[in-house]
């Protein structure tokens, strides 16, 4: 599969179609007496986060402004950015394309567009051919680059346009208008895609083999968001950790390059993978005081037989011992993983190696999944598929033994006074504040009256303050700002 970067006359092209949906978009406004707008719906991980903010980048380029109603609001363009990782991120596009149905059947000018993931499932793609044919655009979400141009072609064509392609792109972030979700948060995608072909997993096949931008273009992206006030920098991809640069540039490198800007209070990245995790890296979360104190790590299995047949390069012990390395190197850092429970071939003594590893390993927090087939995978052919309810049994296990270690992460963080970069309003939409510490812990506090601090204004968001922590809970701590940092 080739890898092909996109060009200037892909740009050249991109803006033409963009100008071109510009004045189609604002004649519809004028027929309709009113503002058009847009709903990008998203699933799955935060490389998709990511893509939707490319895709309400261009939409807005076009005119149109973000719907402000829920998930499932009308709007005249709607994307859905899906996720293929589990069965049940599928049932979500199927349920939730019926529900918009009605709406186009109303009003013929709306659209409907499908890309993401799901999409590089040949069968996803003949079901909305099927059954789902007031789709208008099905676009391939390795090439977002090419969505207005796609957009365009649907729109002229008056007829379902179905675009997916076999080649793997990359087109650097500057190509792209983004509306940022979070106005202190900057998602910055250094790789994309993965060779790592674990059996169970989707993602080679969604997202392609794995391609790395630009060392000078990233550093460029980074200066840009320094300058813009942007506080939090979360480097993205699928194996981050095996970023390729030009001149032998490694993740070390861009790690080292974003915590030289000390307007970033905040340097996270997401995902690692244990083979490619060098001692540097750790080495810096030890040493920079803006790079989380956070590893996600995910062990998958605590069975080196499980392991194996997952194709995950690492026994237990190796893992286990890079772990170790973390707690010692990183003081206080926190350290979480993912676990699939219920693999093909998965007998009770490998699911006990399991929680013993977990017991060894202490996580700090887990994300615990239950296996899912997904078609096309090494692992779905598998024989020895694990009953359901065996699967379920083993995954209530898994989880009371993962939550009484994150429950004791978070307890050991009560009567600390500790740094917290403010998100915003807390979810439970009672004046409470949420943020996070350089763990990732994350916290929900009060603001007291006697500090003279307008709660009500979003100027919190993206800085830092000290919060007492006084009480823990399975997710999250609750505490009381103390102060607020100086900037
Ligand atoms: N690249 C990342 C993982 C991204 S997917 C890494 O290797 O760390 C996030 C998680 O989803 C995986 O770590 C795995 O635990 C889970 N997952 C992936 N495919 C799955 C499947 N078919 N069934 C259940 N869980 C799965
Ligand atoms: Fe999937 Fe494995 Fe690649 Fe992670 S490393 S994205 S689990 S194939
Ligand atoms: Fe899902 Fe694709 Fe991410 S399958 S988890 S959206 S890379």
């Amino acid at each position: 599969m080739a890898i092909i970067k996109a060009t200037e006359n892909d740009k050249q092209e991109f803006d033409s179609a963009i100008n071109e949906l510009k004045e189609y978009f604002s004649s519809l406004a004028v027929r309709k007496g009113r503002p058009l707008t847009y709903n990008v719906l998203t699933y799955g991980c935060q490389l998709n986060e990511s893509d939707s903010e490319k895709l309400s980048g261009m939409l807005s380029s076009m005119g149109l402004i973000q719907s402000e109603g829920g998930e499932l609001d009308a709007a005249d363009v709607i994307a859905f950015n899906t996720c293929s990782i589990r069965e049940n991120a599928d049932r979500h596009l199927f349920g939730n394309l019926g529900v918009f149905k009605a709406l186009k059947k109303n009003d013929r000018d709306v659209i409907i567009a499908v890309g993401g993931c799901m999409m590089k499932v040949p069968e996803n793609v003949d079901r909305i051919k099927k059954s789902y044919p007031y789709v208008d655009l099905v676009f391939d979400p390795q090439q977002i680059h090419k969505f207005p141009v796609l957009l365009r072609d649907a729109i002229r064509k008056d007829k379902q346009l179905v675009n997916i392609a076999a080649d793997d792109y990359i087109a650097e972030d500057s190509f792209f208008p983004i509306d940022r979700k979070r106005k202190f948060r900057a998602l910055v995608p250094i790789m994309y895609g993965c060779n790592n072909f674990c059996t169970y997993c989707i993602v080679p096949y969604a997202r392609g083999r794995e391609r790395s931008r630009s060392f000078d273009e990233i550093v460029r992206e980074l200066s840009d968001l320094a300058a813009n006030g942007y506080k939090e920098i979360m480097l993205l991809g699928q194996n981050v950790n095996s970023y390729k640069g030009e001149d032998g540039k490694t993740f070390a490198d861009i790690l080292r390059a974003a915590s030289d800007f000390k307007e970033f209070s905040r340097v996270r990245f997401m995902s690692s993978h244990p083979k490619d995790l060098s001692d540097e890296v750790i080495d810096i979360m030890g040493t920079r005081p803006n790079v989380e104190k956070h590893l996600h790590l995910a062990m998958q299995s605590g069975s080196d037989k499980v392991l194996k047949e997952m194709n995950r390069p690492y026994t237990i012990d190796r893992f286990l011992e890079i772990s170790e390395k973390f707690r010692t190197k990183v003081e206080g850092g926190s350290l979480t993983t993912d676990i699939i429970v219920g693999f093909p071939g998965e007998t009770e003594e490998d699911f006990q190696a399991t929680l013993d590893a977990v017991n060894k390993a202490k996580f700090d927090a887990a994300f615990t999944f239950q296996y899912s087939a997904r078609p096309g995978t090494k692992a779905a052919a598998f024989e020895n598929q694990i009953p359901q309810d065996v699967v379920t049994e083993r995954f209530g296990r898994l989880t009371e033994l993962t939550n009484k270690y994150s429950e004791e992460s978070n307890k050991n963080l009560v009567g600390k006074t500790l740094e917290v970069l403010i998100e915003g309003i807390s979810k439970a939409g009672d004046m409470t504040f949420s943020g996070r510490t350089i763990t990732n812990h994350l916290v929900n506090f009060t603001i007291p009256e006697e500090l003279g601090i307008d709660p009500g204004d979003d100027f919190l968001e993206g800085k830092l303050c000290e919060v007492r922590i006084d009480r823990a809970r399975p997710y999250s701590v609750d505490g009381v700002l103390v102060s607020m940092k100086g900037e």
